[in-house]
C-alpha cells in the first residue's frame, strides 16, 4: 500500500456506494460550505474514547454500540431522541450491574444518515426507482424526484447531527444521566411486566447503594462519573466527500481527526482491501469499526488490520462480526485465531442484527430475537474456548414501541409485524427487546465473571 497519505489520496481509489449527484456543481458547493463548519466532536474526546476502547480490548469494560439503523430527519424531535438515550442508559446499567465492569457507550446516533445498500434500484408499484440511500442523499418518499441525491441533504445532515449531539450533551451532562435517576430512565410503555420488574429491581439496589454511601458521609456529587455520562457517537463512514470536508487536523497533535464522529465504521460493502474507503480510513486517527461478514477470510482480515492499524494500537481497531445464528460457528474461530497469533489488540465486537435479516410471509423484512440472541451468545462461546474477549456488541434499535422485529418477551408474530413497523431501513429491536437483551447478555457476562 502507498503510504503517501493525504486527504483526498482516497480519490485515486474506487469509491463503492458513492451516490450519483444530481448537480455536481452544487454538491461542489455544499462541500465548501461543509469544511467552513465547526467540528462535531473533538479531537480530545476522540481520543478519550480510544483509551475506554482500549480498556475493552484487554476485557476490563464492555462496548455497547446502539441505535438507529438510519436515522431521519423527521425523527429528530427532543421526544424520540431522549428514549432512545433511554433505552441506552437502561442496557448500559443493566450491563454493568451484571458485569461489573464499565460499559462504554457508543450511540448509532447523531450522524447515522448514510446507508449503502445491495441494489441501486428497486420496483414500486410497478415503478423502477433508485433505492432509498438515507436522509442525507435522497428521500424515503417513492417517487422518481423524492430519490434524486440531493446534495444539500448533506448539510442538512450535519446541522441535525449538531441539534442532536446538543441535546445528548445537556441531557448526559445536565443531570438527567445521574445515577440517582436511574428510575426515571424506564420509558413510558415499559411500565409493567416481568422485565419492568426485573429493571426495578436492579434500579432500586443502585439507589440504596448510593443512600447508603450518603449516609457513609461520601458526597455522591463530588463524583463525576455517578452524575454524568459519556455516550460517544459513531456512524457508518459511507460518504466520503462528506467524511473528508469534516476532517481536520488537531491543533495540539498536528494529526487527523474525522471530526463528524467520535468513531466511525466501514460497512461490510466498503472494506475492499484497495478501495477508497481503507484509503481514507487508515489517515485518520479516530477509533474504526470494521463490520465483517461472511465474505471475509482469515488472509482478507489480516490485510484489513494491517492497513488499518499498522502501529497495534489498542482501542483503534474494533471488528464489529456479522454473520448470522447459522454461519458464525462456521467463520469466527477461523478470524479469532488468526488475530490471536497476529497479537493483533482488537475489541471483538457481535453485531447479530445484520446476519439475521430475512422477509417475513407478509414481506416484511425483519429479524428474530431468537436468533439475535442466538449469534450473541455463540459469539461469546466462541471467544471463550478461544481464551480471547467478547468485548461488545452491536445493536440496531429504538426507545420506541416498534413491531419490527420478531419475538422477545411479547412474542411478536409475523402477522403483528404491520401495526408499528415504522424503519427507514433495517428491522430495529424496540425498548422491550432491547432490554431483554441486556439482561440475558449481563447474565453472561456475570456468568463469565464467576467462571461458571
Ligand atoms: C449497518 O450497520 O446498518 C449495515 C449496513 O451493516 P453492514 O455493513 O454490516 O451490512
Ligand atoms: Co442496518
Amino acid at each position: 500500500m502507498n503510504t503517501s497519505w493525504h486527504l483526498y489520496s482516497w480519490r485515486e481509489r474506487q469509491a463503492a456506494q458513492q451516490p450519483a449527484w444530481h448537480d455536481l456543481e452544487q454538491h461542489a458547493t455544499v462541500i465548501d460550505e461543509l469544511k467552513q463548519q465547526p467540528p462535531l466532536v473533538f479531537a480530545g474526546e476522540v481520543r478519550q474514547l480510544k483509551d475506554h476502547l482500549a480498556q475493552v480490548a484487554r476485557g476490563n469494560a464492555f462496548l455497547l454500540q446502539a441505535g438507529d439503523c438510519a436515522e431521519e430527519f423527521r425523527q429528530s424531535h427532543a421526544k424520540i431522541i431522549k428514549e432512545k438515550l433511554k433505552i441506552i442508559l437502561q442496557m448500559a446499567i443493566v450491563l454493568t450491574y451484571g458485569g461489573l465492569k464499565p460499559v462504554v457507550k457508543v450511540g448509532r446516533i447523531a450522524g447515522q444518515y448514510a446507508k449503502p445498500r445491495s441494489k441501486s434500484t428497486e420496483i414500486i408499484d410497478g415503478q423502477e426507482l433508485m433505492t432509498f440511500r438515507g436522509d442525507c442523499v435522497n428521500s424515503l418518499e417513492p417517487t422518481v424526484q423524492g430519490r434524486l441525491p440531493d446534495s444539500n441533504r448533506l448539510l442538512r445532515a450535519y446541522h441535525q447531527s449538531a441539534s442532536t449531539l446538543n441535546l445528548l450533551r445537556a441531557f448526559t451532562h445536565g443531570g438527567f444521566a445521574d445515577l440517582s435517576r436511574v428510575h426515571s430512565w424506564n420509558l413510558d410503555f415499559v411500565k409493567n411486566g416481568p422485565l419492568v420488574h426485573k429493571y426495578e429491581a436492579v434500579a432500586e439496589a443502585i439507589y440504596q447503594t448510593l443512600e447508603f454511601m450518603r449516609a457513609c458521609g461520601l458526597d455522591s456529587s463530588k463524583f463525576p462519573q455517578l452524575h454524568q455520562v459519556d455516550l460517544y457517537t459513531s456512524h457508518e463512514g459511507l460518504l466520503l466527500d462528506y467524511e473528508s470536508a469534516l476532517t481536520r487536523v488537531d491543533s495540539l497533535t498536528q494529526d487527523w481527526y474525522n471530526c463528524s464522529a467520535h468513531m466511525l465504521w466501514i460497512g461490510d460493502r466498503t472494506r475492499q482491501i484497495d478501495g477508497a474507503h481503507l484509503e481514507y480510513f487508515r489517515g485518520v486517527r479516530n477509533p474504526i469499526g470494521l463490520k465483517v461478514g461472511p465474505t471475509c477470510d482469515a488472509d482478507e482480515l489480516t490485510r484489513l488490520i494491517e492497513i488499518l492499524n499498522p502501529q497495534n494500537e489498542p482501542g483503534r481497531l474494533v471488528l464489529i462480526t456479522r454473520f448470522g445464528a447459522g454461519k458464525i460457528n462456521d467463520h469466527l474461530p477461523a478470524l479469532v485465531q488468526r488475530v490471536k497469533d497476529m497479537g493483533s489488540e482488537v475489541v471483538w465486537s457481535c453485531d447479530p442484527m445484520h446476519g439475521n435479516t430475512f422477509l417475513s410471509s407478509s414481506g416484511y423484512k425483519t429479524r428474530h430475537f431468537d436468533q439475535i440472541i442466538q449469534e450473541i451468545r455463540q459469539f461469546f462461546a466462541v471467544h471463550r474456548s478461544e481464551g480471547t474477549v467478547a468485548g461488545g456488541i452491536h445493536l440496531e434499535l429504538t426507545g420506541d414501541h416498534v413491531t419490527e422485529c420478531m419475538g422477545g418477551t411479547e412474542e411478536i408474530k409475523d402477522e403483528e409485524l404491520p401495526y408499528r413497523y415504522s424503519t427507514a431501513c433495517d428491522p430495529r429491536l424496540n425498548a422491550k427487546q432491547s432490554l431483554e437483551i441486556a439482561f440475558q447478555v449481563s447474565e453472561v457476562l456475570r456468568d463469565h465473571r464467576n467462571g461458571a
